[in-house]
């Protein structure tokens, strides 16, 4: 059966006291909407429509894509009106409904949601809840069967007492939707056209109810606040550690972990403690990253060592390669296997053969470094002249003495040396030594300046 899914996200979400629409908080580096829709793209949707209203032009271009419609809810009329602006648009047999502010809900709650909907079935996602307060309740008849929800503030002393809450998450039929929303009225405590009120109507058109609860509550949990966006936060987090941990890595804390975007781990990772994963992270089978180290969208080979406080993004550290701590790798840094940087380098668009170093302070930008070169401390490629980026090659086996300013466009041969503190602005060819620097000056028995004796 075909399936559209209507995503509400009109709401303006008050008690979170932000310029920013609700639903593009985020939560591990990715809007709460954006966890919603990756979720709906995995149920092969027909149809997605997002129904904005608060915020709407931020909502539709931050998430515009081929495969979602948005719907605009000029005013919030209530779930049920929400819903119903979306009727226009489908044309499946069965419609989801998901809430953009509750995002870790899972593929797999809802698939075990949609086998139960059915043209006679409606399916309801519903929650135990130790403290119902706010919610709709669910009620039942005598054999157990759901009979209508009731909101937590039109519900009577006995109703509000029971603990079954409704999450909002429910599949219907399509084509008997369109009949109960029309049926809708706001006469009710809050002045709302309620979508749980079709409950209580496909009852009274012969339908039953079902119901799914998903296996973990935080699934359904919405975030109002900030203090319930940092709860979801680290519910997400915990999840994603145990997972890492489940595929053999070694987290020495997994509270102290925070991953924001996809990472694929081989076997024996170790993670100190404070490290971020950010975009699109691979760590191959072995590699150690030290604590308080920023990852993004780089690839770590077998082997590799991210030493304490390093802070990468997009670069790529070889087999056994090492870098910090206190290392800065920027976009385009490529380690080759065994190569080297320590701390405070750092290296943009640079590529370090096999076994080459650049132990301390250096910055190596738009360079390439053949095998075994070793660049000495304070080396410098002045690569930007102003205007346009320049390039510094070096062969294998070259040695750059401390403190050298390599002026680009420049290109030193294999085996080429630099003098300490040398200025090269020429080529060197390769074996040979290139001095760039003033000769040094003694002055015998200098005299140096004296301070002025002080009157007493
Ligand atoms: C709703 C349910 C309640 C359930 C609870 C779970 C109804 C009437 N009540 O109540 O049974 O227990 O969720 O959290 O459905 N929205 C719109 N347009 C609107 C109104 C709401 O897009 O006109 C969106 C909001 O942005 C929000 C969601 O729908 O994401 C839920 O709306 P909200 O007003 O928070 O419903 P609740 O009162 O919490
Ligand atoms: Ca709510």
């Amino acid at each position: 059966m075909s399936l559209d899914i209507v995503i509400l996200a009109a709401g303006q979400g008050t008690r979170m006291r932000s310029a920013l629409p609700k639903v593009l908080h985020p939560v591990a580096g990715q809007s709460m909407l954006g966890h919603v829709l990756d979720t709906a793209r995995q149920l092969l949707p027909k149809g997605i429509h997002v129904v904005i209203g608060h915020g709407a032009e931020q909502v539709r271009a931050r998430h515009a894509a081929d495969d979602i419609a948005f719907v605009l809810q000029a005013e919030q009329l209530g779930t049920g009106h929400a819903v119903a602006q979306a009727l226009p648009g489908l044309s499946a047999e069965r419609v989801l409904i998901l809430y953009g502010d509750v995002p870790l809900i899972q593929a797999e709650t809802l698939k075990r949601l949609l086998d139960k909907v059915g043209p006679e079935q409606l399916a309801l996602l519903t929650v135990e809840l130790d403290d119902p307060t706010g919610y709709g309740r669910i009620i039942r008849d005598a054999a157990g069967r759901v009979t209508a929800i009731v909101e937590h503030k039109d519900a009577s002393p006995e109703q509000r007492s029971i603990r079954e809450g409704n999450t909002g998450i429910l599949a219907v039929p399509a084509e008997r939707l369109a009949g109960w929303l029309g049926r809708l009225s706001n006469d009710n405590a809050q002045g709302e056209y309620y979508l749980t009120d079709v409950i209580a109507m496909a009852v009274a058109d012969g339908l039953t109810i079902e119901t799914v609860q998903p296996d973990d509550p935080m699934e359904v949990q919405g975030a109002n606040d900030r203090m319930q966006l940092a709860e979801l936060e680290r519910h997400y987090q915990l999840r994603a550690a145990s997972r890492l941990m489940a595929q053999g890595v070694t987290l020495r804390d997994p509270a102290r972990i925070d991953l924001r975007g996809e990472v694929t781990v081989g076997r024996d990772v170790l993670i100190d403690v404070n490290v971020i994963l950010e975009g699109r992270v691979v760590i191959e089978d072995g590699v150690q990253i030290g604590p308080n180290c920023v990852i993004k969208d780089s690839t770590l080979r077998k082997g590799a060592i991210v030493k304490a406080n390093s802070h990468l993004e997009g670069a790529e550290l070889g087999e056994g390669a090492d870098c910090g701590p206190f290392a800065r790798l920027r976009p385009g840094a490529v380690l080759g296997r065994q190569a080297h940087v320590g701390n405070f380098v750092e290296l943009k668009n640079a590529v370090l053969g096999e076994g080459a170093k650049a132990g301390h302070l250096s910055y190596l930008g738009d360079a390439e470094i053949g095998a075994r070169s070793n660049i000495g401390a304070g080396t410098i490629t002045c690569n930007y002249d102003g205007a346009n980026k320049h390039r510094t090659i070096m062969g294998e086996d070259v040695f750059i003495g401390s403190n050298s300013a390599l002026v680009a466009p420049v290109t030193l041969g294999a085996g080429a040396t630099t003098g300490a503190g040398s200025t090269i602005t020429q080529d060197v060819p390769a074996g040979s030594l290139a001095v760039g620097r003033a000769r040094q000056r003694n002055i015998e028995g200098w005299q140096r300046p004296r301070k002025a004796e002080k009157k007493s």
